[in-house]
């Protein structure tokens, strides 16, 4: 892959966007090979978290191609903006947690790359924004659906309709991130929660996410059905006796089997 490099330590895999000279702007290369890095991860079965980045300290991603897309025509676009989706569709819903380590500009499609996964951390030069009604189209790899999702419909819109940029202080006092640290700070802060998250059962952490993600695209009553559901399943596994057993007998360090 010439775009994206994949890094693995430990239980935690590294998906780093790597075309730095466009500011990891997403081309339909960058598109496809983020797609087979993300079937590598997944079949990966020794990753209990993944980590998304960008290459360089200036840019985490600076949105879809623009110069890609100047010439497309209405179905051209349509291929792009859906294959833009399913990507980012397959982040949100990634058997695992994902983090998005935001490095610098998320913009357009960096913030919504940003936005399809589970947490956002972000360095203090990051800037976060939706500017595509300044270039003439709207977002286009779900932003109109994940950003109201996210900070709520009235900050949503001001900032699709404004096309306006905020820092990462803003995002964060938004709720857009989970936290904002130095950009040395970064990576490591990362590692730490992705390690963290892998330290606890992966079977019940995939199921929390199922529960989490499917839950809040219904209503409460379906979803504390779905709650009941992942909650139970999670009881035909190894790792819910081995978690209780060592509970119940003080052992603090614990392995779990991921079974
Ligand atoms: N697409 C293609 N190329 C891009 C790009 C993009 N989104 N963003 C940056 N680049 C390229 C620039 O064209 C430039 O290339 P050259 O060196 O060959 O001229 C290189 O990256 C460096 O960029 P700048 O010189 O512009 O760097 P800067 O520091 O002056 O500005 C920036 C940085 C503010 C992020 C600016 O590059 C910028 O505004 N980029 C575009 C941001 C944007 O509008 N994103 C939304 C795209 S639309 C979208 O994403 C649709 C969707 O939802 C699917």
């Amino acid at each position: 892959m010439e775009t994206i490099l994949v890094n693995y330590e430990g239980h935690v895999a590294t998906i780093t966007i790597n075309r730095p000279k466009a500011l990891n702007a997403l081309s339909t290369q960058v598109l496809t090979e983020l797609n087979e890095a993300l079937t590598e991860v997944e079949n990966n079965k020794e990753v209990y978290a993944l980590i998304i980045t960008g290459a360089g300290e200036k840019s985490f991603v600076a949105g879809a191609d623009i110069a890609e897309m100047k010439d497309k025509n209405v179905e051209e676009a349509a291929v792009y903006g859906k294959f833009g989706n399913e990507v980012f569709r397959r982040i949100e819903t990634f058997r695992c947690p994902v983090i998005a380590a935001v490095n610098g500009f998320a913009l357009g499609g960096g913030c919504e790359l940003a936005m399809s996964c589970d947490i956002r951390l972000a360095s203090e030069n990051a800037v976060f924004g939706q500017p595509e009604v300044g270039l003439g189209i709207t977002p286009g790899f779900g932003g109109t659906q994940r950003l109201a999702r996210t900070v709520g419909v009235g900050i949503a819109k001001e900032m699709i309709y404004t096309a306006r940029n905020i820092k990462a202080p803003r995002a964060a006092e938004i709720g857009l991130v989970n936290r904002v640290v130095a950009l040395e700070e970064l990576m490591p802060t990362a590692m730490k929660m992705a390690n963290g998250i892998a330290a606890n059962a992966p079977i019940a952490v995939a199921n929390a996410k199922k529960a989490i993600n499917n839950g809040l695209q219904t209503d409460i009553e379906s979803g504390v059905a779905i709650e009941v559901e992942e909650f139970s399943n999670c009881f035909a596994t190894e790792d819910q006796t081995y978690g209780m057993t060592c509970f119940l007998d003080k052992v603090k360090e614990k392995s779990f089997s991921n079974k």
